[in-house]
């Protein structure tokens, strides 16, 4: 009798330029620097790594508590607390560098200049596959959430820090925007390769007792399985209004989540959250990935792309 043999599954996805052997990335700000997770995975297995968002100097971040947990999700206002670019390149790159996948670098500044500054130096580093341009964070005066906000800056940034570096750029943006189509249409026309969304939902929480914040800073931003529908109904909207790749993010707990977001025409997704309560979530989803192309008899997860059917 004879065997038949499956076709290897092929999980491969591409960034314009930049070629994943899968689609799940550590979303930035969850995944330390990569180190903290060693113990719990082969990291090499992850589509890509994001470490934590990097400024040019030095940030100390927001005043503690930082972390607040809600139904269904936390609020954070880390503040974009980082070591800064020098020590970012001489501490933590030695050994992200070394791990067998793409490194993706999530990075932010107060200004235009400083954004570009910022992105020539990371656009030199040895190692680094393409650089995630946060244009997002809810939580922090500046860090970029009022260029995120507003087409015309973001058209004027994104162009700006194109034409400065090599590297794919894909531009993060932020849902707490009236239109983020437009957004990521401006991030688009500006020449970004790809888009990620979403960034966490502007929020608060009251302590009922002490009638005061619960958070230090009192804005956080909210993540977690919570806001999974509104990020997903924002990918599958910004899907349909660029051609450039969208990264889902939101909310991704499991394998179904992802491939909700991939459905709705997210070419990766990102995972931020679920790291924090399951630190393998990321190989976890993958092996879910690869179920449900045999339970579909598909061989690539490219042809799932966009098949959301209404
Ligand atoms: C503790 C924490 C820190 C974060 N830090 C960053 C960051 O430095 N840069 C960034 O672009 N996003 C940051 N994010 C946002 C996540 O990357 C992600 O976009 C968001 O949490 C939504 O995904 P999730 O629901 O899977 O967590 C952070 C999120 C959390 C919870």
């Amino acid at each position: 009798m004879m065997m038949k043999i499956a076709p290897p599954l092929d999980l491969s996805v591409c960034i314009g330029k930049l070629e994943l052997k899968n689609p799940v990335i550590a979303a930035s700000g969850t995944f330390g620097y990569g180190q903290e997770f060693e113990n719990f995975m082969d990291l090499s297995q992850l589509g890509a790594i994001i470490p934590k968002g990097i400024s040019l100097k030095p940030m100390p971040g927001n005043p503690p508590p930082r972390i607040f947990e809600t139904n269904g999700g936390i609020l954070n206002s880390i503040g974009l607390q980082n070591p800064g670019f020098q020590a970012f390149a001489k501490e933590k790159l030695p050994y992200l560098k070394k791990i067998k996948t793409n490194l993706i670098i999530n990075f932010f500044g107060n200004t235009q200049k400083e954004y570009v500054q910022l992105a020539r130096r990371l656009d030199d580093l040895p190692g680094v596959s393409g650089l995630e341009m946060n244009i997002s964070c809810p939580n922090v005066k500046q860090g970029g959430i009022i260029f995120g906000s507003d087409h015309r800056m973001t058209y004027r940034l994104v162009s700006e820090v194109r034409k400065s570096i090599q590297r794919p750029l894909i531009v993060k943006l932020s849902p707490n925007v009236t239109d983020i189509s437009a957004i990521a249409r401006s991030a688009e026309e500006g020449g970004a390769d790809a888009v990620s969304l979403v960034n966490t939902f502007r929020a608060i929480a009251i302590n009922i007792y002490s009638k005061k914040p619960e958070l230090g800073n009192i804005f956080g931003g909210l993540s977690g399985p919570a806001i999974k529908p509104i990020a997903l109904r924002m990918v599958w909207e910004v899907s349909q209004a660029v051609k450039i790749p969208v990264i889902g993010i939101g909310g991704i707990m499991k394998a179904e989540d992802a491939i909700e977001f991939i459905l709705a025409g997210a070419s990766a997704i990102q995972i931020g959250t679920a790291n924090l309560i399951n630190p393998r979530t990321g190989i976890e989803v993958i092996r879910g990935l690869k179920k449900y192309l045999i339970q579909n008899k598909m061989d690539r997860i490219k042809d799932l792309i966009g098949l959301f059917k209404i």
